[in-house]
């Protein structure tokens, strides 16, 4: 009789540990509405190539007609020289790029395209300005606006190389 009750109790508690032990695996095998949703890219929050096209075209508008850049006889050739609408497809381009989005850039990299131009730092911050006032024009929120400015600051080393003679 003891015996009988002794093994009944050992069964039982081994299905309890083996139930309790299965849990996690079945727990990963079905992790639907376990896991938050993945955040959606940079690109997409940004409302994709139509609205970054339209940001891009904004803030090169802007850079146009800004004294401090116009000032550097570099920029000024360059600008006089570029057609501004594919100066404008081309930042597009990287910019979905590097947000996450399907385009592809096609243009020449941050260094070979700036060089020649002797960017200074005072000029780099006239350029910052314009793209943060932008950003608030077209009411980018803080969270994307801080995502761009990082990227933005990134390119910084490869553009701002300053100091030659003018
Ligand atoms: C003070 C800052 C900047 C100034 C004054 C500036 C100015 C210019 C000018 C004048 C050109 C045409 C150069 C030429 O073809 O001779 C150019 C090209 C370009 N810039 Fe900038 N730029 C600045 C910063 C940036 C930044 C921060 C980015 C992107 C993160 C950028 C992206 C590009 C791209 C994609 C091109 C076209 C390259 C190509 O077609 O191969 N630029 N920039």
């Amino acid at each position: 009789m003891f015996t009988k009750y002794f093994f009944s109790g050992i069964l039982l508690l081994l299905a309890v540990f083996m139930l309790w032990s299965a849990t996690p695996l079945i727990a990963q095998e079905n992790p639907q509405g376990q896991q938050p949703a993945p955040e959606k890219s940079l690109y997409e929050r940004l409302g994709g190539v139509y609205a970054i096209a339209t940001v891009v075209g904004a803030f090169i508008e802007k850079l146009l007609v800004n004294d401090i850049l116009n000032a550097n006889p570099r920029i000024k050739e360059a600008r006089d020289r570029v057609p501004k609408a594919g100066l404008k497809y081309r930042v597009t381009e990287l910019v979905c790029q590097v947000t996450g989005g399907p385009e592809k850039y096609t243009g020449r990299s941050m260094k070979d395209a700036h060089a020649h131009l002797y960017i200074t730092e005072k000029e780099w911050q006239a350029m910052a300005a314009d793209f943060k006032k932008i950003l608030d024009e077209f009411k980018v929120p803080a969270k994307e606006q801080g995502e761009l400015i990082a990227i933005v600051e990134s390119t910084r080393p490869d553009i701002v190389i300053g100091t030659a003679k003018k």
